[in-house]
């Protein structure tokens, strides 16, 4: 007898074609913990964590979910749940204390064991160079806002690509780079927190210096692991159908998505930004975008909740801001739900731009369900979530995107950035007291989609 959440997940399993793989990602500052040991570095986000005020309860990724001592059980329940791939970041403190110089073979030997551990049980490992743990090293040298963090990083990748390029099924770069300029040097809400604009511009050029020259030189060790980069897209729309809120959104994509997108896939940054805050960019930096300017092998998407923008007369370009719809429903960390605005953004990047193959890095939802007296933890929300935005994934691939797999966000709950733990977006529940997982009712649909998939 196949139960109903079997027979729904192998509709929707059907709407994927052979090859199309089903995984899903974690991130290291948030699950690994073990802050302190075999040799790791600080991260910004140990100190941010531990600067007053900045994370909910003072939350810290010191313990986390223990993640560094159990990655073994975890990764069998990954294989358990059927999962095919993994996306997994790498934490450049554990494996270059201090942002440079010599590799730490410790730190070398957990992520040997835990990509080994993948391939021994059928799961392909997805690597993410950076997803925003920078050595405090770096920072104190000015982080992100300074070039030779770009350059640094470019050495980092070169001790990755020897030491695990011919073991992993990608590698990305940076994750959210978004989020490493914006949210973190103009919003404030992210280690480093500061709130400037001509850092944000230096930042953001930076990182795309980062990507390219990284790629080049991971290239240059394993020419065939395939490269790319995660972003968060934002699916931006107007608010309204006036003009301005139109005008609006169009200047909000340039700065949220142009000014990634277009430097990585056409090399050059969008018009209006240039016009706008091109002196706040470095002096040289169009001397910098042949190394920008690499092919992708892939690009990774992320996608959580719409964007709709309003018009903000006299403010700075872009000049437009955010606004919560009101008629929406929303998860438990307050963003808004839309599949719909899942299958525009796809199609929108792939009208915009020439694309490489896209993968679906992230998407998922914030349901903070917990276990019940029945030992289950039944997530409707997020089980609900997710197939509603699987489904807008395939209505994307068949108006043409070119998708080749899809990540859920996140495996197990985790240390959720500023939230601390206080949101939960994991398939599996974590006491983090007792550090046990539970499979949630939404793992178990989840489960199910990946079982009926060919992998
Ligand atoms: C991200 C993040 C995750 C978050 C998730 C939910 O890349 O934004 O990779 O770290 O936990 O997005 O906010």
């Amino acid at each position: 007898m196949v139960d109903q959440m079997e027979f729904d997940a192998e509709q929707l399993a059907g709407r994927f074609p052979d090859g199309f793989f089903f995984g899903s990602a974690t991130a290291s500052y948030q699950i690994e913990g073990a802050a302190q040991e075999d040799g790791r570095g600080p991260s910004i986000w140990d100190t941010f964590s531990k600067t007053a005020g900045k994370v909910v309860n003072g939350d810290t990724g010191d313990v986390a979910c223990d993640h560094y001592h159990l990655w073994a059980q975890d990764l069998d329940l990954m294989a358990g749940m059927n999962l095919r791939a993994y996306r997994l970041s790498i934490a450049w403190p554990r494996i270059q204390p201090l942002g440079k110089g010599a590799a730490n073979d410790k730190g070398l030997a957990f992520y040997d064991r835990l990509i080994d551990g993948c391939l021994e049980r059928g799961i392909a490992p997805h690597a993410t160079l950076y997803h925003w743990d920078l050595p405090q090293a770096l920072e104190d040298k000015d982080g992100w806002r300074n070039r030779d963090t770009a350059l640094r990083f470019a050495d980092y990748a070169e001790i990755i690509a020897g030491q695990f390029g011919d073991r992993l099924a990608s590698i990305a770069t940076l994750n959210e780079p978004w989020c490493i300029a914006h949210l973190s040097h103009l919003h404030g809400i992210h280690a480093p927190g500061h709130r400037d604009i001509g850092e944000t511009m230096r930042v953001i050029h930076h990182l795309n210096l980062a990507h390219g020259l990284a790629t080049q030189m991971v290239r240059s060790i394993v020419p065939t692991v395939p490269m790319g980069i995660v972003l968060n897209t934002h699916s931006i729309m107007p608010h309204s159908d006036s003009q301005a809120d139109m005008d609006a959104a169009e200047r909000a994509f340039q700065f949220k998505n142009g000014v990634f997108c277009q430097p990585l896939l056409q090399g050059s940054y969008p018009d209006s930004v240039v016009e706008h805050l091109g002196d706040l960019l470095p002096d040289d930096y169009a001397s910098d975008m042949a190394d920008i300017h690499q092919p992708l092998d892939w690009l990774g998407v992320n996608y959580y909740t719409p964007d709709y923008v309003v018009n903000v007369p006299k403010a700075r370009f872009p000049a437009a801001e955010g606004k919560l719809r009101g008629d929406l429903p929303k998860t438990d960390i307050g963003w808004e739900i839309e599949a719909k605005a899942f299958t525009f953004l796809l199609k929108d990047l792939n009208e915009r731009y020439t694309l490489p193959p896209l993968i679906i890095s992230e998407n998922g939802c914030c349901d903070n369900t917990g276990v019940g007296s029945d030992g289950k933890v039944q997530d409707t929300m997020r089980r609900k979530y997710l197939e509603d935005h699987i489904h807008a994934v395939a209505d994307a691939m068949e108006a043409g995107v070119d998708i080749r797999g899809y990540l859920a966000w996140s495996f197990m709950d985790n240390f959720e950035w500023a939230e601390g733990y206080t949101m939960r977006f994991g398939l599996v529940h974590v006491d983090y007291v007792e550090q046990t997982r539970t499979l949630k009712e939404s793992g178990r649909w989840y489960s199910a989609l990946c079982r009926s998939t060919g992998g």
